[in-house]
């Protein structure tokens, strides 16, 4: 027999939702649902307001003024990075750099590491569920450097198919760099990135320097659930601000410290330099020697802000809450006649992402572009297109899907609000 033993929501949504002053507004004169978490997040008060102060009291230029205010200004910015390291479970806080957000992270390893270690013949190994951001700037270094990209598939299910005898096939002794996703914004999908990067260090040399380097792209899964960098142990980790309810324009790369201690600068300019002659220049200590020119200050402190206001809510309750309405849309939704959820279909393994459909004789039968429009007519806010993911549409077979992506302050009231509003779109286009 099964014993309900939890009595206590894992998250207390009524006074979560305070926090956010946008979710008062109402859109089309109703109140918003925001079901776009995946593209963007919303912003609390506590956010808005550390951005706030630093510019009304601690303005100032970093790392280089005696003054007052550009040593709180300093130590606000490098309280920041404290504050993420930990968030992430990094250890040393120089292995985060900050960028502008998870793309640029990429962008800088596939520059300073990939020009330096990939050569022509050598291999580049993806997912077939990557998101643009971790496929095209590794499609230019192949171009560049004559190396081949390869793609670990994707089950019926939307799971990657990396048991032991499909990566045998994948990890071969020219593969140099794995990047995979752990969180599909897509299918929504948990990639057991632990485990993989076991079965890819077990498959190839012991010998740091020849193993294949594993990037993993955490943009969709730090905002929603516990990540421990070092208990992952990639090489390279990237997630984005904007996400976890930060600004936008911060984002961070993690490498560990040999790596980016061998790895050249991404750009250059001002504060990334030790010491500058008319012919030559050396290079700042990490993490400043990938931070050219003056950072995003007011960015790191707001994601700071966003971080420690994600630790008091705790990261499971986040991930809790999140995989309890997710359960609850998909069973609402599988009643709605004519319904494809793509991904996994069991909670456990997904995200708070669902993409879907209304299928009809094989067809997608209303665009996602109007779907999205009707229900935008509700009130409600959802995502619709190819989702930055364009090769896997086509292995999806569709042009494009409609999406729903929740967060800490969604509810099952606002999951309620989504059915009739399909069911109009269905009346509308008359199915
Ligand atoms: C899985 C994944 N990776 C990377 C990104 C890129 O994030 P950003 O646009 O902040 O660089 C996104 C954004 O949607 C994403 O979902």
């Amino acid at each position: 027999m099964k014993v309900e033993t939890k009595t206590k929501p894992n998250l207390d949504t009524d006074k979560i939702r305070k926090d956010f002053p946008i979710l008062s507004r109402e859109i089309h004169g109703k109140p918003l649902v925001y079901f776009d978490n995946a593209a963007t997040s919303q912003k609390p008060k506590q956010v808005i307001a550390a951005i706030s102060n630093y510019y009304e009291q601690h303005n100032a230029n970093v790392h280089r003024g005696v003054h007052k205010l550009s040593e709180e200004a300093t130590a606000a910015f490098e309280g920041a990075r404290k504050k993420v390291a930990d968030f992430v479970n990094a250890g040393d806080m120089r292995q985060i750099v900050f960028t502008r957000n998870a793309t640029e992270a990429i962008n800088l390893v596939a520059y300073s590491w990939g020009r330096k270690n990939i050569k022509k013949g050598d291999e580049i190994l993806l997912t077939q569920m990557e998101h643009h951001s971790n496929l095209v700037p590794w499609q230019l270094l192949a171009k560049e450097t004559g190396a081949k990209l390869k793609f670990i598939p994707i089950s019926e299910s939307g799971e990657l198919r990396i048991h032991v005898l499909e990566l045998e096939k994948y990890v071969t002794s020219r593969t140099k760099l794995v990047a995979i996703t752990h969180v599909s914004n897509v299918l929504g999908t948990i990639n057991p990135v632990k485990q993989t990067i076991e079965k890819i260090y077990e498959r190839s040399t012991k010998n740091f320097e020849l193993r294949p380097k594993v990037l993993i792209d955490g943009a969709q899964a730090v905002p929603h659930m516990p990540v421990s960098i070092q208990h992952i142990n990639p090489d390279f980790y990237v997630f984005t601000g904007h996400k976890m309810l930060g600004p936008t324009g911060i984002g961070v790369l993690y490498a560990k410290k040999e790596l980016l201690e061998d790895m050249d600068p991404f750009l250059s300019g001002g504060d990334m330099i030790l010491e500058v002659d008319w012919e030559k220049s050396s290079w700042n200590y990490i993490p400043w020697k990938f931070e050219a020119g003056t950072p995003d200050v007011a960015g790191a402190i707001g994601l700071g802000a966003a971080a420690d206001y994600l630790n008091s809510l705790g990261m499971k309750n986040v991930r809790e809450h999140e995989k309890e309405l997710t359960a609850y849309a998909l069973e609402k939704l599988s009643a709605v006649k004519d319904l494809v959820v793509y991904g996994p279909k069991d909670p456990e393994k997904r995200g708070g992402v669902i993409s879907f459909n209304i299928v009809k004789n094989d067809q997608v039968a209303i665009h996602p572009h109007d779907l999205a429009s009707i229900l935008d007519t509700e009130g409600i806010a959802v995502r619709s297109g190819h989702h930055c993911a364009q090769p896997l549409m086509k292995v999806l077979e569709i042009p494009a899907a409609a999406r729903v992506s929740f967060y800490i302050y969604n509810t099952k009231d606002e999951v309620n609000r989504l059915i009739p509003a399909m069911e109009k779109a269905k009346r509308i286009f008359k199915l």
